[in-house]
């Protein structure tokens, strides 16, 4: 079994409107939100980020706190899967010039808007279904993203995570410890699926065997 460790310890933190976008989390909004569009990523705040743009303060820290706890090699194999427009991968590209990395995320419009550098190796691509073979990554990350699936779905995704990776893997996901996460992560939800408390998180990952290392997205 993996450790629960906080490795986005490092990523800028911002205050989020709970109770404002609770009350624009319409269902109509979550149906746009989640075709993972124009919408969700550059349309207004109600249908997901607001804007999402490259900003090297989110990932450069959170990259090398990566390399340094996996202490990767120079050369080492990174996978992110749900990678959107391939910031992070851009930023480890840029920590180490040597290393193979790839993405997957659902989203075409992700891909196409992605850093230039970074498209061709994106494969647009289900979390549930993971084009790589078994345990060819030094390190796959998958942040807030296999929440999206359904639980049947999700468990498929997990196995995919512990597959490609043997283990060697970090993830986030919705969850919440109390009553008070709860009801907040109830009115942020726009896209997530499969969201529970973080002891249940915990024996889906016995159930399906994913061994990596987590942590949780609580709604704050
Ligand atoms: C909350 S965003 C996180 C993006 C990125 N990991 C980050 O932390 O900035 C979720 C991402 O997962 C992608 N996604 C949603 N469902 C997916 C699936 N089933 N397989 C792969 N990617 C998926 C979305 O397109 C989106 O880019």
């Amino acid at each position: 079994m993996g450790q629960e460790i906080d490795l986005l310890d490092l990523y800028p933190r911002s205050k989020r409107p709970i109770d404002e976008r609770g009350a624009l989390a319409t269902d109509e909004n979550k149906r746009i939100a989640k075709q993972f569009g124009q919408q969700y990523f550059d349309g207004d705040r109600m249908f997901g980020y607001g804007g999402y743009s490259y900003q090297e303060r989110f990932w450069k820290d959170t990259v090398r706190r990566f390399r340094d706890h996996y202490r990767l090699t120079e050369n080492a194999r990174i996978l992110d899967v749900g990678c959107a427009k391939g910031f992070m991968m851009y930023d480890f590209k840029k920590l180490m010039p040597q290393a193979h990395i790839e993405g997957v995320d659902i989203s075409t419009y992700a891909k196409e808007n992605a850093v230039e550098t970074m498209k061709p190796f994106i494969h647009v691509g289900n979390a549930k279904k993971l084009p790589f073979q078994d345990n060819s990554f030094d390190l796959v990350i998958c942040i807030n993203t296999v929440h999206n699936l359904k639980l049947d779905e999700c468990k498929l995704a997990l196995r995919e995570l512990q597959r490609v990776s043997g283990g060697k893997a970090f993830l986030t996901v919705d969850a919440w410890r109390n009553e008070k996460e709860h009801q907040n992560m109830l009115k942020w939800n726009l896209t997530a699926e499969t969201y529970m408390h973080a002891d249940d998180w915990k024996k889906l990952f016995a159930e399906t065997g994913y061994q990596g290392d987590y942590f949780w997205f609580i709604a704050q």
